[in-house]
């Protein structure tokens, strides 16, 4: 036995360096859901735009579906403030949305924008930029197929949706993370929650925290219906959900989830 191999016996018998690991923070029906996605838009002209990257583990796993894939001509967009979370946006969540502010600052704060482009050398489609998202052109890299929304807290969350959802080709997709009640990162929910309440958007999540919105291909719709959507919801149904979604009552029961 060579002693690389011995070494590794050790290392598997008598430490836990060898132990598997899941390092993603998103769902394996999110990176899924991301997937088929970014299949279903192929031929679409048009970016994909993750907004919030933090050190780029969604970013990698999605690289490796593109180059392995064969996508082409898709650039692939990495926004975030690669500073961690705005100073306002914090003050936000510990004022009004009852969040301890040591749980929230500097969680990101490892981050450095020279550094996380040098690690994405290798994939010249992935162009990152550093910017807050809530206030972003996303005009300027238009066309926009798909969007994966990864904020965490409820103002760039708020903020961004209607930009994003502006900017977005009909027939593309919004994917928001940490659409689950009761969590750190809620304000995300109440966000995603309002806005599908104010702009006639049945909520729907995939697994236990991606929530979906889906822009119609075309402008007749009045109730927007994802592809990912398994139903359409009743009038009763649906009239019920501004109310609870302003209320803040909601959870992903009632939003309906989605294993697809
Ligand atoms: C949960 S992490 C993203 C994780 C990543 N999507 C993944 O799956 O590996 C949240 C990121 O959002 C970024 N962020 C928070 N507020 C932002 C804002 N206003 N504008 C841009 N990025 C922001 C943070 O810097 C942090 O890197």
């Amino acid at each position: 036995m060579k002693p690389v191999d011995i070494l590794k016996k050790i290392a598997f018998r008598h430490t836990s360096w060898f132990k598997p690991q899941y390092p993603y923070n998103t769902e394996p029906i999110q990176l899924a859901t991301l997937v088929n996605q970014m299949e279903r838009l192929r031929d679409m002209p048009g970016a994909i735009v993750e907004i919030g990257v933090a050190r780029g583990l969604t970013t990698r796993f999605l690289c490796e579906h593109i180059v392995k894939s064969g996508i082409r001509d898709t650039p692939y967009y990495a926004l975030d403030t690669f500073q961690s979370f705005l100073a306002e946006d914090i003050d936000f969540e510990v004022q009004h949305r009852n969040k301890k502010r040591s749980e929230l600052q500097g969680n990101f704060g490892y981050n450095d924008f020279s550094i996380w482009q040098k690690n994405f050398c290798e994939f010249p489609f992935v162009k990152a930029i550093q910017a807050d998202c809530s206030t972003f052109d996303y005009a300027s890299i238009t066309p926009i197929k798909l969007v994966f929304l990864d904020v965490d807290l409820y103002i760039p969350v708020q903020k961004a949706l209607p930009r994003i959802y502006e900017a977005l080709s009909p027939g593309g997709t919004i994917l928001v993370d940490d659409v689950q009640d009761n969590s750190l990162y809620d304000g995300a929910c109440q966000a995603y929650m309002e806005y599908c309440a104010q702009n006639n958007i049945f909520p729907s999540v995939v697994g236990n925290k991606c929530g979906v919105i889906a822009k119609p291909v075309t402008t007749d719709q009045s109730l927007t219906v994802s592809p990912l959507n398994k139903r359409v919801p009743d009038q009763a149904e649906f009239t019920s959900l501004p109310a609870y979604a302003m209320q803040g009552k909601f959870n992903t029961a009632q939003a309906g989830i989605l294993h697809s």
